[in-house]
């Protein structure tokens, strides 16, 4: 078990930043203590907290039970004996060295050599703080992102003496506050501000140059990233004087061109707050424009992965998910195309006095390699992660294409495999826009043939040489629960929840799920759970036999690894008898009656309120796919399981082909009910 087991967070100063950490964790479930100078600084902190509550309740994303719990969580001091059971503690104290430093110290003093000490600072190296630690080993950098309650990323940073026990577990805590943490080295601005910096810099050198007025400025930005707000509302927003210390910051600590351009300079200087945005948009400076702010973007992350500050996909995520840009700069960069890309950036390059990245020098015509399954090599097991937390990890094409090959990589070495993935989801299924736009264009061989890669690779990851062990910390839905189900093992964190929704969506689970499921609960679960598509909790699932075993987030790492050593499942034979009381008449239920008796009211429920609620369930989905299921049950259930999965192929292209698919489909994706045809007894 690891040593550091972490249940009670604190944040030391209850600021902006500081008070949203604390409102997340709260919100996240856990006990967090929130530090100011004095009480009345705690006050507002907690004031605030309790303010964007309220606003959340008007809003109706929090019910007032919820806040009340929330609230409950939190406790506000300026004691700092509180302190002395905590497990991690985030400082969000003023951008000054000596304040950081002497914060450390007092934490040293007051809280446990074991608990994870982070820092939130924005433009020192965490190292610079190291000499302050006690145990410098568990110091790191918490990097959040405004409103930390709301946005999710964070950068995790170890500096040269961070143990790599301390490292994982303050990433898990990450991951269990519902944040999604990527990794960067201890570099000047860390990832996403090292080229968002410059990208809002650049804009003011083009207004500073004459190219164009800020309004047009504003404009090209938006439509060229795809973005809400240009370079100048975002300062007017955050505060223009950070901007330009945050590229003093930089420039102090890499070159020049990171330096805030005179306007910038000049403008902090004057009396105004805000830039206007106001005036005429001139439409023929877009590409102008537009290379510019590529050119920078894609210098600088490409300069970025050449300093193994961080990697192409974490770069990307940070983007997407931190400033919400809909593609990261190496997608983009793949989009414009290599060769332009390299023109965009070398100009800026040039211009400053900098020479092109190797990154973009080597980068192959056809585009930059992204993973979205990447892999590592570690002891004991192989990583393979999928990286793409703004589609929760959806499955598609391009994702089987890179899941294949590094999973035949992966066996090579002859490892055991831990399946993980980044964000709050595991896998939140499949890619639904693909299968509405290939029925919309009848192309249903497109889905044949995803559904067929997919199955082709689930076949081979349970029962090889070494154990594969599915990492659920998160939601696993559809595709995402099919995969974690082909694999000898699921240990699942206890935030993860697992279903079937397919049938609520016209379909049935083609990744077999009709027939994994069956062996692995028995079939009356099986039907119980692919029929209403409940989603169970982990403590649900782990009662029934759907995962097997949960961990906490400070130990899931270590529990992964213990099933990655066990021998790998065998052939699993359907359980016969039901897993316990409370499930009995489920069981029963499920057992008994068939779709049509239960659709029809022939079957009694016995005025069982969970029976009668699973029926009404019942009655939302596609009665064509419950049929579907309910045939591939029965014709699956004597049948090796090689056999039983041909079968669930075949009766594919009658789901998909079926008016139900393309009326679930698209209601999901335009968040609407579906209207299923009806069954004739209905
Ligand atoms: N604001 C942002 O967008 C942002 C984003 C990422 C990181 N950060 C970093 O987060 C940190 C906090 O920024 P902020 O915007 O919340 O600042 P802030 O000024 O809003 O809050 C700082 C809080 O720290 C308290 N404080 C100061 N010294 C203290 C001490 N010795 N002990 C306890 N409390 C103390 C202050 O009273 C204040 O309440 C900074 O390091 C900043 O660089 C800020």
């Amino acid at each position: 078990m690891s040593q550091y087991n972490i249940q009670k967070f604190a944040v030391i100063g209850a600021g902006n930043m500081g008070s949203g950490i604390a409102q997340k964790i709260a919100t996240e479930g856990f006990p967090c203590v929130l530090v100011d100078l004095d009480d009345e600084k705690v006050e507002r902190g907690m004031q605030t907290i309790r303010d964007l509550l309220a606003q959340g309740v008007e809003r109706k994303v929090f019910h007032p039970k919820q806040v009340e719990k929330i609230l409950g969580n939190l406790s506000g001091t300026s004691d700092w004996s509180e302190l002395a059971d905590v497990d991690l503690v985030v400082e969000a104290v003023f951008e000054n060295l000596d304040v950081k430093r002497s914060v450390f110290e007092r934490l040293s003093e007051n809280c446990k050599p074991n608990a994870i000490l982070g820092s939130n600072t924005s433009s020192f190296h965490v190292r610079d703080l190291a000499s302050a630690v006690k145990n410098p080993e568990r110091l790191v950098g918490l990097h959040y992102f405004f409103h930390p309650a709301k946005n999710r990323l964070v950068e995790v940073i170890g500096h040269e003496g961070t143990s790599d026990e301390a490292y994982l577990a303050a990433w898990a805590a990450q991951e269990a506050i519902g944040k999604t943490p990527i990794w960067s080295s201890d570099a000047p601005g860390f990832v996403v501000n090292r080229y968002f910096v410059p990208w809002v810099n650049e804009g003011v050198r083009l207004y500073e140059e004459g190219i164009a007025n800020i309004p047009t400025i504003e404009w090209a930005s938006k439509k060229a990233f795809g973005v809400g707000m240009g370079p100048f509302e975002l300062m007017n927003v955050t505060g223009v004087p950070i901007t330009m210390h945050a590229a003093n910051t930089l420039a102090e600590q890499l070159h020049s061109f990171y330096a805030p351009s005179q306007a910038l300079v000049d403008f902090c200087a004057g009396d105004e707050q805000n830039w206007s945005l106001e005036g005429p948009v001139d439409e023929s400076k877009y590409d102008v424009i537009a290379d510019r702010l590529f050119g920078v973007t894609f210098y600088v992350a490409s300069k970025l992965v050449d300093e193994e500050v961080s990697s192409i996909e974490d770069t990307d995520i940070g983007a997407r998910v931190g400033l919400r840009w809909p593609t990261g700069p190496f997608e983009m960069l793949n989009d414009v195309g290599v060769e332009r890309a390299r023109l965009l950036a070398e100009a800026v390059a040039t211009t400053h006095g900098l020479k092109l990245p190797k990154l973009l020098v080597d980068a192959p015509a056809h585009g930059l390699p992204i993973e979205l399954v990447s892999s590592c090599d570690a002891n004991v097991a192989t990583d393979l992660r999928f990286n793409n937390p703004a589609t929760m990890n959806a499955l598609d094409k391009n994702v089987f294409i890179q899941f294949d090959g590094k999973l035949q990589f992966a066996r090579a070495t002859g490892k055991a495999i831990v399946l993980r993935s980044t964000g709050k989801a595991f896998v939140a299924g499949a890619d639904i826009k693909f299968f509405v736009d290939s029925l919309n264009s009848d192309n249903y061989p497109s889905i044949a043939e995803f559904a067929s890669h997919g199955q082709k690779i689930f076949r081979t990851l349970a029962g090889g040489d070494k154990s594969v062990v599915a990492r659920a910390h998160g939601l696993a839905l559809g595709g995402g629960a099919e995969l974690a189900i082909a694999c000898d093992w699921i240990v699942a964190s206890p935030k993860a929840a697992i279903g079937f929704p397919e049938t609520g969506i016209g379909i049935f689970p083609g990744l077999g799920g009709t027939q994994r499921l069956p062996r692995r609960i028995g079939m009356p679960l099986a039907k119980y759970l692919l029929y209403t598509g409940s989603i169970l909790d982990a403590k649900s699932a782990l009662d029934i036999g759907l995962i097997d075993a949960i961990a906490g987030f400070s130990d899931i790492d270590e529990v992964c690894l213990e099933w990655a050593a066990k021998a790998p499942s065998e052939e699993r034979e359907a359980p016969t008898e039901c897993p316990g009381e409370k499930w009995q008449a489920i069981w029963n239920f499920f057992d008994n009656y068939s779709v049509d008796e239960m659709l029809s009211g022939e079957a009694d429920c016995m005025a069982n309120p969970v029976l009668e609620k699973a029926v009404k369930r019942m009655s939302q989905k596609s009665y064509h796919a419950l049929k579907l299921c309910e045939g591939l049950f029965v014709e699956g259930a004597h049948q090796s399981l090689e056999r039983a999965l041909d079968l669930e192929s075949r009766d594919l292209e009658k789901a998909f082909m079926h008016p139900d698919a393309l009326e679930g489909l698209s209601a999901l994706l335009e968040g609407r009910r579906p209207g299923f045809a009806k069954p004739a007894f209905a």
